[in-house]
């Protein structure tokens, strides 16, 4: 591709996962320049040890006169005012999940974005998950009948972070998931939890997330304190039940041909039970990451609304947030989506 036509990228925030970004933006030929941004320096050095050509600044605002499009992966409290500073420069702008850490940030984001004309994306990195995909379209052509509930759990030893409480952490993934499956955000959400080796923020974390016009609840456990790592979501549907292992080297989708039936007596008692066959589809697999990052390029270039733009992100910090007043308040909380 003529370089001229390649875009120009700054990655802000090159830790855990920025430097994933850095990796996979190498391996897209739309990439022009990619700028490694760090308050801490070192972490830009060591990313440009393991890829030459990346460049490297500990200067936000001199990166920002290099590029065309920004990608921001420093903490969820930061996010607001990085991608307001990068807008108002006129640069598009993909943003690491949580969009932000308030709803009002969301918003602004927004409208920055529509004065500025520019491309505003959320790293809602599962919608770019073939298995979700997957997901999504067999429920959609109705496979598993009517859809009960949704049960996941995203639990690890940590990572600990010093921000945000594991909800705001790990709960956006399993959120823009549920949304993602559904085609739509809950009304009200319940939510519970503890800090338990930690003094402020809380390190498990329990929701249910409430589709009152579908009637399907999504059930949501995530945890920094948990001996084992789980990514696993299951949904179970009237007709058939699925398990989606994130983990799973292989058949990362198992669709079960199980169900019950209430007998006809009145009762709902006793219920008729149906043991069938267990199948895992070929699901051809991308990184997501990846795929993400392509589709942020091409909605740079051509314009094109993305798939996780700002509207989903700030239905996911919408949940967040009632999430969190739930949590505080131990009432169901509307999800308020008032403009
Ligand atoms: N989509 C996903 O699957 C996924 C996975 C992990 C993390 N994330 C998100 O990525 C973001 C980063 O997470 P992480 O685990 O890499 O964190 P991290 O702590 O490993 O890295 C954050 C980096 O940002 C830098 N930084 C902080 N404030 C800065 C500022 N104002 N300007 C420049 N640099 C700054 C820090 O020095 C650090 O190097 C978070 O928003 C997190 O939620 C997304």
């Amino acid at each position: 591709m003529q370089e001229s036509l390649r875009q120009r990228i700054a990655v802000v925030g090159c830790g855990y996962w920025g430097a994933k970004h850095v990796r996979v933006l190498r391996q897209l030929p739309e990439v022009g320049e990619i700028i490694a941004v760090d308050s801490d320096l070192e972490r830009c050095n060591v990313l440009v040890d393991s890829f030459p050509h990346v460049g490297a600044t500990s200067s936000f605002e001199d990166a920002l006169d290099e590029v065309d499009g920004v990608v921001v992966a420093t903490p969820p409290t930061s996010h607001a005012k990085l991608a307001l500073r990068a807008m108002e420069a006129g640069k598009h702008v993909l943003v690491e999940k949580p969009l932000t850490v308030h709803a009002d940030e969301a918003l602004q984001l927004m409208e920055a974005a529509d004065e500025s004309g520019v491309t505003l994306m959320v790293g809602h990195t599962f919608e770019y998950n073939a298995a979700v995909r997957y997901l999504r379209d067999f429920i959609a052509a109705g496979e598993m009948g009517r859809v009960f509930y949704i049960d996941s759990a995203r639990l690890n030893l940590g990572m600990y972070r010093s921000d945000v409480n594991v909800l705001w952490d790990l709960a956006p993934h399993d959120i823009s998931i549920a949304n993602y499956l559904l085609g739509r955000a809950p009304s009200a959400v319940q939510a519970w939890g503890g800090r338990h080796a930690h003094h402020a923020l809380e390190d498990v974390a329990y929701m249910r997330l409430i589709y009152d016009d579908l009637d399907v609840t999504a059930n949501i456990r995530v945890s920094w304190l948990d001996p084992c790592k789980v990514r696993r979501m299951t949904v179970v549907g009237s007709t058939r039940m699925a398990v989606y292992d994130d983990l799973a080297s292989e058949e990362r989708v198992r669709v079960y041909d199980k169900g019950v039936t209430a007998t006809e007596n009145g009762l709902g008692v006793p219920m008729s039970y149906r043991y069938g066959g267990i199948s895992s589809p070929y699901i051809e697999f991308e990184e997501p990451l990846l795929v993400q990052n392509r589709h942020f390029l091409e909605c740079m270039t051509t314009g094109t609304s993305p798939l996780s733009g700002a509207d989903d992100g700030l239905a996911v910090v919408r949940v967040l947030e009632a999430a969190q007043h739930s949590l505080t308040t131990g009432q169901t909380a509307e999800v308020n989506d008032a403009a």
